[in-house]
């Protein structure tokens, strides 16, 4: 049985919606418990099948991970520690699995990791992760699937570390292990999202040492231990920004409780260029769009702070509808365009030629039935389906439980007609 979402669409969208924290600072916070043998306790957690799928690899090395207040408390402690590897059954079903691997080889010494599968948009190696713990005096041996990494005699040593290009994750994981090594890691070229900045915060919290986390530099003071800490996670820029495109696409006002303009500047300024109305309130991000469609605006993907990867799929789903033609350019990751033919199905026009999507705006979409590939095309589809005429039915919607907490629930409070239920399984 795999659930089905139905989106009737039509109708302008007003209301407000609470916006919960970020799922991928979440994944990083959490095995950075794998650091210190005091208890770490982030609130604000989301409650997302991602960070299950973490829980059950914390789970698996010996971590505890007590889950409270409906899943937006963690409270983790690596005390007892059991393993130092990472199993294939749950490193396969996440990539950001490999987050473990930098803070158990700082702290023990040594570590295996299975290679990462996760979502299907391109190749997403991990070589950038490997290199910098190489370059801190890691012996790293690739066999059986698995990444077996041993630090020298002494543990871990600081280094400079100069990223060819801009990785989320290899900076997490080195970051992360910098924190114990001996001496002074410098990371150049560094990723600079704020899910870097808040894992910073974190680790400072825990008595790490780290400067320039928003700047592209980051230098870090190895010390002997970390110690416990409790740290809010920050606001899920993503979810925040799905959720800022309803008034674009479907008419309306929505505000998002707990938004903040300075996690999103690149995405609310092409808002801004194509009409929509985005004001900054004391309890969070208001947009509004009235009457209309929005114009058409081109879009590039590039690493913080400009517009994110993440939203590009959302970004598609309001051209479809925009008026005149737009250009998508992806420059994170090749083949991260598997929304555009469901698109189309649709009604929606656009021609996608290697890392570049055209959309041809038009008058109005039509339901049809779709199917989710990855987590952030399902939310593009369901984007579509509110503003299509007619019954949109988003088939492989688990993708959704990844990123997206309660989404019926949130879009329901605005007044959008949508429903989950069971797929029939055609062989039943
Ligand atoms: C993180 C986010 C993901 C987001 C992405 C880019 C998490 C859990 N996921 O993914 O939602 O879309 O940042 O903002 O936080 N690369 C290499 N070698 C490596 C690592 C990356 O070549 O060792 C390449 C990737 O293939 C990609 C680019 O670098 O083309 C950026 O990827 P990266 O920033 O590492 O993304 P993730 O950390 O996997």
């Amino acid at each position: 049985m795999m659930d089905q979402i139905i989106v009737q669409g039509g109708g302008a969208l007003y209301g407000e919606i609470p916006i919960t924290g970020a799922k991928n600072a979440c994944l990083t916070l959490m095995p950075a418990t794998l650091l210190t043998d005091e208890p770490l306790t982030l609130t604000n957690a989301p409650r997302l099948s991602d960070i299950t799928t973490m829980t059950d690899l914390l789970g698996s090395l010996g971590a505890e991970v007590v889950s409270m207040q409906d899943g937006h408390v963690l409270a983790m402690s690596s005390h007892d520690l059991t393993s130092q590897t990472a199993d294939y059954e749950i490193v396969r079903k996440m990539r950001a699995s490999i987050l473990v691997l930098g803070p158990l080889l700082a702290r023990f010494g040594h570590a295996a990791v299975s290679l990462p599968g996760g979502c299907a948009i391109g190749a997403r190696p991990v070589d950038l992760h490997l290199k910098a713990f190489e370059a801190m005096g890691a012996e790293l041996d690739l066999r059986d699937g698995y990444v077996h990494a041993k630090a020298p005699a002494g543990g871990l040593r600081g280094a400079v570390i100069d990223f060819p290009i801009v990785s989320v994750g290899a900076t997490e994981n080195a970051l992360m292990a910098a924190t114990l090594a001996k001496g002074t890691t410098v990371l150049k070229n560094a990723a600079r999202e704020p899910e870097i900045v808040d894992l910073a915060e974190c680790l400072r919290r825990m008595g790490a040492q780290i400067e320039g986390e928003a700047s592209g530099t980051i230098t870090i003071q190895g010390v002997d231990a970390l110690h416990g800490a409790t740290h809010p996670v920050v606001t899920d820029r993503i979810e925040l920004g799905t959720y800022m495109l309803l008034p674009a696409i479907c008419g309306g006002e929505v505000e998002c409780l707990g938004g903040r303009l300075d996690l999103l500047e690149a995405f609310a300024a092409k808002l801004d260029e194509a009409g929509v109305s985005v004001t900054q309130t004391e309890r969070g991000i208001k947009t509004s769009h009235k009457t209309g469609r929005v114009r058409a605006v081109d879009v590039i993907t590039e690493p913080f702070p400009g517009f994110p990867t993440d939203l590009q799929a959302q970004m598609m789903a309001l051209m479809c509808t925009a008026e005149g033609t737009s250009v998508l350019e992806e420059k994170i990751f090749e083949n991260r365009f598997m929304h555009a033919p469901e698109l189309s199905r649709m009604g929606a026009r656009i021609e996608v030629h290697g890392g570049h999507a055209t959309v041809h705006g038009v008058d109005k979409l039509r339901g049809a039935p779709v199917m989710a590939t990855d987590l952030r095309a399902s939310i593009s589809l369901i984007l579509a389906g509110l503003a299509a005429e007619g019954e949109t039915v988003v088939s492989r919607v688990y993708h959704l439980d990844r990123g997206y907490e309660r989404v019926v629930r949130k879009l329901r409070g605005v007044g959008a007609n949508l429903k989950r239920i069971k797929e029939a399984h055609p062989d039943e």
